[in-house]
């Protein structure tokens, strides 16, 4: 374990650490293009440059491991001239764009230069060396060649995370250039974290240029709900229009990286289609209702149902689109309504999926389902099945696409029961059959957990605000609940989770606020702990 000493403050760390990393530790910046915490180390690019004692020349921190009673300077005469020198080689025939690149707000470049560098170019503008911009170079990503500062961060994320190896350097000198191979495009389903690892304007995500201004954007913590591997993300939004999904670091779970039909998947969840109110059957179709009376009417008729024929006669379908507090919450509500419970996990049968982030299980949370002993898909089919012999006097159907996944047995289900109550984000055929539908957030709308694939209990946050009348689907939950117990509901997302952790076993010793920033491991116990809840 070396100490080393960087501008004046000592720290001691691991073997193998280098400067750069050390430095990272005591929160010194040293500024740095082509390294990358999730690439190999290049070297390339020359702006980490530091002054090391006894050094007689200038060393880069990206690549210089740290040894015992080490001394450096991040900002040294020697390391100022250096940087500025490197910025200046950078900016030599760079096109200064910033007024209409998309990167600006976030590039490099810009924050170097103001940081370190302030001098006038010696270049002057019809001198420079000019090259292609605005090129497609895939479905998701736009080079502008000239941006390109040569870093080689996106030539190696193509070979060393997806080894597609589509992008090289062509040319020399100042002519060399970042493009395609020939006959190339970039569209492997990773392609979008070349935009994010690119530190400057090269390489723009065509789905977000020119959309919005990046300090216009507030960013929410969140996880990706497009497939069960659970992605950390950052979601990106504005006057609760969502413009991006980033992926966040977590090392135990998607280290730097998200795929590209995570990336997108934004747009689904804030479409045309999204419930804004509640619905209720009347002779002539449907009428709008206020969500609180709405809640009010279906509690009282669930209850007089479940009162008058018994155990069994409500039935209760959750999806494994449902965040974990929506499951408790069903299942308290299965409790107090003696009703059948039953999940559903739903994929289409030829999902893309691979060995590294992408699952088939294109729900975020059938683990979640699994680890409440919600039995799934076969109880499922025996539900509708009930429903479909009349033995259903009411069915609760939540955030379930059923006519979509289950067709025509849906159909001739749903038809004979004789009262139907659907929440849901959006308006789908299921909808046609219902008696009352109530409208619910999506999980960016929500704050609470999903449990990946791997047992993982990951937090997200609210980033944006439900549409209309629509509430967090725990919220209308609660309120279903209290409406039946006349108890007080429960006030969030984080008091669920934690009743949850209190009751079921899978989720002991877990508690909202240690889930924390990246996530922690369910307990792998799992028994069925609907006996339990009142
Ligand atoms: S396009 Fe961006 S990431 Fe790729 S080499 Fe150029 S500056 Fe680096
Ligand atoms: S791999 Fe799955 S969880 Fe990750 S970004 Fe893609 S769809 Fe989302
Ligand atoms: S970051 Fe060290 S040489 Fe580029």
């Amino acid at each position: 374990m070396p100490t080393v000493e960087i501008d004046g403050r000592k720290i001691e760390v691991p073997d193998g650490t280098t400067v750069m990393q050390a430095a990272e530790r005591l929160a010194i910046e040293i500024p740095h293009y082509c390294w990358h915490p999730g690439l190999s180390i290049a070297g390339n690019c020359r702006m980490c440059l530091v002054d090391i004692e006894k050094s007689p020349k200038l060393q880069i921190a990206c690549n210089t491991r740290v040894t015992e009673g080490m001394v450096v300077s991040t900002t040294s005469e020697k390391t100022r001239v250096a940087q500025k020198a490197v910025l200046e080689l950078l900016l030599l025939n760079h096109p200064i764009d910033c007024p209409i690149c998309d990167q600006a707000g976030e590039c490099k470049l810009q924050e170097y230069y103001m940081d370190y560098d302030r001098q006038r170019s010696r270049i002057d503008l019809p001198d420079k060396v000019r090259k292609k911009k605005a090129k497609a170079i895939g479905p998701l990503v736009m080079l502008d060649q000239e941006r390109c500062v040569l870093c080689s961060r996106c030539v190696r994320f193509c070979d060393e995370i997806t080894h597609t190896s589509e992008l090289g350097f062509y040319s020399r000198g100042n002519h060399t250039e970042l493009d395609v191979a020939p006959g190339r495009t970039l569209d492997n389903p990773y392609s979008g974290n070349v935009v994010d690892v690119c530190p400057v304007g090269a390489l723009t995500s065509r789905d977000f240029r020119f959309q919005a201004r990046v300090w216009y954007l507030d960013r929410f913590d969140s996880v990706c709900g497009a497939c069960a591997n659970g992605c950390n993300i950052h979601v990106y939004q504005r006057e609760d229009r969502i413009y991006r999904f980033q992926p966040r670091e977590n090392q135990a779970v998607n280290q730097f990286w998200m795929c590209d039909a995570g990336r997108l998947s934004y747009h689904g969840l804030q479409g045309e289609g999204r419930l804004a109110q509640a619905f209720w059957r009347t002779d002539g179709g449907f009428e709008t209702a206020s969500l609180p009376s709405a809640v009010r009417v279906v509690a009282g008729k669930l209850q007089d149902l479940a009162k008058a024929h018994g155990a069994g006669a409500v039935g209760i379908l959750a999806s494994a689109q449902s965040p974990n507090e929506e499951l408790y919450l069903l299942r308290r509500l299965a409790a107090r309504l003696s009703a059948r419970l039953a999940g559903i996990s739903w994929s289409p049968p030829d999902a893309f999926h691979d060995d590294f982030l992408i699952k088939a299980d294109k729900n975020p949370n059938t683990k979640g389902l699994a680890l409440q002993g919600i039995a799934t898909n076969g109880a499922a089919d025996e539900l509708l099945r009930a429903a479909a012999d009349g033995g259903l006097q009411a069915l609760v159907l939540h955030r379930c696409d059923l006519t979509a996944w289950k067709g025509d047995a849906a159909r001739s289900a749903l038809e004979r029961v004789p009262y139907l109550v659907v929440l849901d984000t959006d308006r789908r055929e299921t909808a046609q059959f219902a008696s009352v539908v109530l409208p619910i957030g999506t999980y960016v709308e929500s704050d609470g957990t999903f449990t990946n694939h791997a047992g993982r209990v990951q937090r997200f946050l609210r980033a944006v605000a439900p549409p209309g009348e629509a509430l967090p689907g725990w919220q209308v939950l609660a309120q279903l609940i209290a409406a039946v117990t006349a108890e007080t509901p429960v006030e969030s997302a984080a008091a669920v989770f934690d009743a949850l952790a209190a009751e079921a076993p899978a989720f002991r010793g877990l508690s909202w606020d240690m889930l924390g920033e990246g996530g922690q491991a369910a307990g792998t116990a799992v028994d069925s702990p609907s006996a339990t809840l009142a």
